[in-house]
Formats: C-alpha cells, sequence, structure tokens
C-alpha cells in the first residue's frame, strides 16, 4: 500500500491587520490582557466582500504551484471549514468551480478546529487505498463576521480571525516518508462549550430577528473549560499518534500545534518536554484561524526551511465538539 506525501503547501490571508489597539477602541479590552493571555498580538480579517472560496482559492493556487500540479490533474478536494461562504452547498464546491478542477468530487469537512486533521485523514485513506491520487486539502475560515464585536463577546472577538492554508497529497512508494499516523477523538458532551447555535434548522425560520437580537449568531465560547481541555487532550493525542507510528516525543523535528491560544500551545509543549525550537506558533500575528492554523504554520514553516526532507513533524488540534486529534509525518 503506499503512503501519503505532502507535494506542496499555500497559504493566504485577508490584507486588512486588526490589532489589539483596533479592538481596545471598540470594547473594554487592552493589548496587554490579549497579549498575556493570549499571545495575539494582531489578526488578519476579511474586507466586507471578500469570500471564503477566494481565500482557500489564493491559498490552493499557492500549493497547486509548489506541487507542480495543476488543477486539471487533481483527483478530489477535502475542505475543511466551520464557516462556509452558505448554509448550502460548503465550500469545496465554490472550490472546484474557482479552480475549474473538473467533476472531480469536493467534500467538505465540519470538525471546526481539528478540520484539518480530520481532512488530511480522509485523503490519507483515500490515496492508500489507491481511490484518488492527487488531492487538493484546504483549511479555510471567516471567524470575523461571526463574532460579537463589543465587550459584550471580548472573549471571543479578540481570539479568532481569518485565513486559508491548503496542501497537495499524493502517493509514494518509498517507505521512509509520508503519513504515518493519525490519532482522532470527539466528545459531544460538551458540544455547546464552544459553539454557533443559528442559524440551524431546528429553527423555523432558521434565523429570525429575534435570534439575532439574542446574539445567539454569535460564536459562544467557555473560555476555561476549553482551554482545561484543549491543554491535555492535545499531548495526550500526540503521544498516541507517536506510539502507533513507533516514535517517542524526543524523536520530534517540529510539532505544528493548533494555534488556538499560546498558552496552551506552551502547555502542550511543556506536557511533551520539547524545547522552544520543537514548537512552531505564529498566532501572535494571525489570531486562531480555526481549520487554517495548521495548513497556514505548515506553509511558513516548508518556505522558511524549518521543515527538511526526513523530519519528523507532529500535527495536532483541539476544537469546538468537542474534537481533537493528532497526525505524524516523515516529511
Ligand atoms: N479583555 C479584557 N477582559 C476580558 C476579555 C478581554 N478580551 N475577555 C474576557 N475578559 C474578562 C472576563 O470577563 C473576566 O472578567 P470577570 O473576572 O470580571 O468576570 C476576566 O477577564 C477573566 O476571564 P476568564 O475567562 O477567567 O479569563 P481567562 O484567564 O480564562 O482567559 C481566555 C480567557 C478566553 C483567553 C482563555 O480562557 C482561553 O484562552 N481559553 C481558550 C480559548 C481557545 O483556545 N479557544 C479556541 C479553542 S479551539
Amino acid at each position: 500500500m503506499p503512503r501519503t506525501q505532502f507535494l506542496g503547501t499555500g497559504l493566504a490571508l485577508p490584507d486588512r491587520v486588526v490589532t489589539n489597539a483596533e479592538l481596545s477602541q471598540v470594547m473594554d479590552t487592552t493589548d496587554e490582557w490579549i497579549r498575556v493571555r493570549t499571545g495575539i498580538e494582531e489578526r488578519r480579517w476579511a474586507r466586507e466582500g471578500e469570500t471564503g472560496a477566494a481565500l482557500g482559492h489564493a491559498a490552493a493556487i499557492q500549493a497547486l504551484d509548489a506541487a507542480g500540479v495543476t488543477s486539471g490533474e487533481l483527483d478530489a478536494i477535502v475542505y475543511a471549514t466551520s464557516t462556509p461562504d452558505h448554509f448550502a452547498p460548503g465550500n469545496g464546491v465554490y472550490l472546484q468551480k474557482l479552480l475549474g478542477a473538473g467533476t472531480i468530487p469536493a467534500i467538505d469537512i465540519r470538525m471546526q478546529c481539528s478540520g484539518f486533521i480530520y481532512a488530511l485523514s480522509v485523503a490519507d485513506a483515500w490515496i492508500r487505498s489507491g481511490t484518488y491520487r492527487k488531492i487538493l486539502v484546504v483549511g479555510q475560515e471567516i471567524q470575523s463576521t461571526g463574532m460579537d464585536v463589543s465587550t459584550r463577546g471580548r472573549n471571543t472577538a479578540v481570539i479568532f480571525a481569518d485565513g486559508a492554508g491548503a496542501v497537495v497529497l499524493g502517493p509514494t512508494d518509498d517507505p521512509s516518508r509520508g503519513i504515518l499516523s493519525f490519532d482522532l477523538h470527539s466528545e459531544g458532551a460538551h458540544a455547546e462549550l464552544l459553539w454557533v447555535d443559528v442559524p440551524g434548522s431546528m429553527y423555523h425560520p432558521r434565523i429570525s430577528e429575534e435570534l439575532v437580537h439574542a446574539g445567539r449568531h454569535f460564536l459562544q465560547m467557555d473560555g476555561k473549560e476549553v482551554f482545561r481541555h484543549a491543554s491535555t487532550r492535545m499531548p495526550e493525542s500526540v503521544r498516541a499518534a507517536l506510539a502507533s507510528a513507533g516514535c517517542a516525543s524526543g524523536d520530534l523535528s517540529l510539532l505544528i500545534p493548533h494555534q488556538a491560544n499560546l498558552r496552551i500551545s506552551e502547555m502542550v509543549a511543556k506536557a511533551l518536554a520539547l524545547r522552544p525550537d520543537q514548537v512552531y506558533n505564529n498566532i501572535q500575528r494571525y489570531g486562531n484561524t480555526t481549520a487554517a492554523t495548521i495548513p497556514i504554520c505548515l506553509d511558513e514553516c516548508v518556505r522558511a526551511g524549518r521543515i527538511k526532507p526526513g523530519d519528523l513533524l507532529a500535527l495536532t488540534a483541539f476544537g469546538s465538539g468537542f474534537t481533537w486529534g493528532s497526525c505524524v509525518v516523515r516529511w
């Protein structure tokens, strides 16, 4: 059975930079509070009319260029987002249309911050089984249009942001390279600790002035509980994925944790006894872009030479659902 290897990476971010100072003008917060509690210094928010599919497309073009693959050569698209441009259909088909990629399957994965890891696992299974050869995997979010940018929503509005990352995957017969293992979990008992209630088909109509007035369309989060679960589940999952691959945390060249909060990443690194140079973070510049954080980090690391052939890499994420998971790769 072939293994799955990464052929190319890409990213796209809105050009609108939103600083902590700008947020402190529209809500009761400070640059210091945000930096100390989350590590975030600035983030990118989409401009009016800028769509998620367009961001995904820009990231995909870079990844395809880096891979030397044309959109016509793709066999499938796996698109991770919890913030699609429309209730239905998902962004995968909009990306397929923008790429002019032929009538290939384009599926959406709705696993929030864990979306990219789950999307990789689907693509990996298709490649290893021989179902498809060249697969584009995208993680993309527009969170800025679903946040309460006021003091009432300050615990989420300062954290979440917009962006896209993409990778092109393909099969390799080289037994020393590629995706080695996954570890995936969910725990629906905590679904409402980090969620977006509306629009929802349990409401008739799915969205109303009353629901909007009550702020039910905004992202809601119990930050303390999310923090507690995220900082224990991610290291637990990295250990499990490493064990499945026959490796240990000391073997890691680099850990890319989902960029939830810099303090969470530091706790994950500490729990795994990793040195600072074994962990990559960019939340300081981009905030938490949900399913997009890991592919954005991957692209920055590849282009900066922080990931080289032969490196052992772990990717890990935790998010709404709760859902969490990890992936171990020999680059
Ligand atoms: N600016 C200033 N004060 C804020 C604030 C902001 N942006 N957001 C919340 N506060 C206030 C709270 O209202 C609270 O005030 P009170 O004590 O008067 O009630 C106080 O700060 C402390 O809030 P608390 O929630 O206890 O803070 P915290 O230390 O837990 O930090 C988070 C809050 C959101 C930064 C933190 O819980 C967190 O990072 N959680 C995980 C978030 C995350 O990673 N989500 C994505 C997962 S994929």
